[in-house]
This record gives structure tokens, C-alpha cells and sequence, in this order.
């Protein structure tokens, strides 16, 4: 199983802390932001990483990570994204790093309590086709939300104005090569995006996609500021150990 980290965007939401640099570099208590989904897919056993960035500070992620023995991983690979094309373009780039493996996607922005291990290995039993994480929240117009029945998802629409249900689809996405097939057939959305909730619709519609509700909490770090602001006072009862 490989992993990929999506770690490009403008950060507007966080602005002015990322006039100069990238929101995945920020500091998230005692890291930067990008060790936290890079250390959730380590705790899920994958070894093989790309990053995808973009933007002026791409530079900046090879200075901090490098090749990544200091994590312990066998081969760390990166790729830019020249335009803000969106999170399905993002992992469209990854194609060829992927292979034909089955490979789990992290927004480099969010941070999980736990680890993901048993979702992963969930995903690594089932023959083919996407998995998806959910989280109950008070604010789903924020996310890419999942209308469910029962403990079946009929549907996902990205940032409803009118929610269906209370069920974000958190940014940890996982995946078989039949990806790259459903992300070049996707259409721009009205941002201008090949958007990933198109590309999980894609599975859903084959009822190729599963979905768990994530245990513990998780921060889309990258947000608001109050997002940023919550992930560091969940990451630093997290890394002084003690649980919530
Ligand atoms: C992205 C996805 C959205 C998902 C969210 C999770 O939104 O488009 O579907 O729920 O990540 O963090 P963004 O936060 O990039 O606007």
C-alpha cells in the first residue's frame, strides 16, 4: 500500500500566516503540520510516500522531510502541482508512483487522534474500490457531506448549503488504480476544480465505495484559523499524553 499527502493549495483561509509560506509547514504545537498525516500513515504501516505540493515554497517541504529516513520511511517522492486544479488533479499526479497499487490519500492538513491501521487493513481485505472516513460535526456546509442510510452512504455533495446529514467526509481517502480512470474523466466543478467528492461519487455510483466512522477526533487544521487553532490544543494534549 503506498501513501500520498496532498500538500499544495494557496491557504487563503489562513492568510496572513500564509503570505509566505505554505499552510502545510506552519507550526501545529511542537511540529509542522505535515508531520501529522505523514506520521498517521507510518502508523498505518506504509513505508512509501509522495508529497504533492506546489507553489513557491515546494522547496521548503525537501528541506524539512528530505528523503525521508529521518521517519524511517523506505522512499519518500514529491510532485508539483503547477495550478490550483484541486485535490482530484493533485492525486492524478501521483499515477505513476502508484502503480497499480491500492494507496490511501491524506490532506496534509488534517490530524487524527488515531491511527487508521484498522481501516487500512480493512481496505487492504476488500477486493477493489475507495473507502472513506466520516466524522459527526456541527458545521458538515464546511465539508464534502455524506447522505447516509442507514450505515450506507447514498450520497456525498462537497459543501452543501443544505446538509443531509451531520457526516463529514474527513480528508483520508483510500484508493485502487481504477482512480486515475474516474479522475480523467471528471469535469472542472463551478470553482474551476476536479474535486475529490466527484471522485468518490464515481465509486459510490458503481457501489464500489465503503465507508467507516472515524473513532477518536480530527482537525482540518488548514480550515480557519479556529481550525488551526483547535488542532494545536488537540496536538499538544495528544503529544503530552493526555487523552482527552
Ligand atoms: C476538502 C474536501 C472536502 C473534505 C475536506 C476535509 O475540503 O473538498 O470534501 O470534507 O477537505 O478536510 P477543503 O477543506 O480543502 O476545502
Amino acid at each position: 500500500m503506498k501513501g500520498v499527502i496532498l500538500a499544495g493549495g494557496l491557504g487563503t483561509r489562513l492568510r496572513p500566516l500564509t503570505n509566505i509560506t505554505n499552510k502545510h509547514l506552519l507550526p501545529v504545537f511542537d511540529q509542522p503540520m505535515i508531520f501529522y498525516p505523514l506520521q498517521t500513515l507510518i502508523s498505518a504501516g506504509i513505508s512509501e510516500v509522495m508529497v504533492v505540493t506546489g507553489g513557491g515554497s515546494a522547496g521548503d517541504f525537501l528541506r524539512l522531510l528530505g528523503d525521508g529516513s529521518q521517519f524511517g520511511l523506505k522512499t519518500l517522492n514529491y510532485a508539483y502541482q503547477v495550478q490550483e486544479g484541486g485535490i482530484a488533479e493533485a492525486i492524478g499526479l501521483t499515477r505513476t508512483f502508484v502503480g497499480g497499487d491500492k494507496f490511501v490519500v491524506i490532506l496534509g492538513d488534517n490530524i487524527l487522534e488515531r491511527s487508521i491501521r484498522p481501516y487500512v487493513e480493512a481496505f487492504d481485505a476488500q477486493p477493489g474500490g475507495a473507502r472513506i472516513l466520516l466524522k459527526e460535526v456541527e458545521n458538515p456546509r464546511d465539508y464534502g457531506v455524506a447522505e447516509l442510510k442507514g450505515s450506507h452512504v447514498v450520497s456525498i455533495v462537497e459543501k452543501p448549503d443544505n446538509p443531509r446529514s451531520n457526516f463529514a467526509v474527513i480528508g483520508l481517502y483510500m484508493y485502487d488504480g481504477f482512480a486515475f480512470d474516474f479522475i480523467e474523466r471528471l469535469q472542472p466543478s463551478t470553482r474551476g476544480e476536479l474535486e475529490v467528492t466527484d471522485l468518490n461519487n464515481a465509486y459510490l455510483e458503481r457501489g464500489l465505495l465503503c465507508a467507516n466512522i472515524l473513532e477518536g477526533w480530527w482537525c482540518d487544521a488548514g480550515s480557519s484559523i479556529d481550525g488551526l487553532l483547535q488542532a494545536n490544543i488537540h496536538a499538544a494534549e495528544l503529544r503530552r499524553g493526555q487523552p482527552r
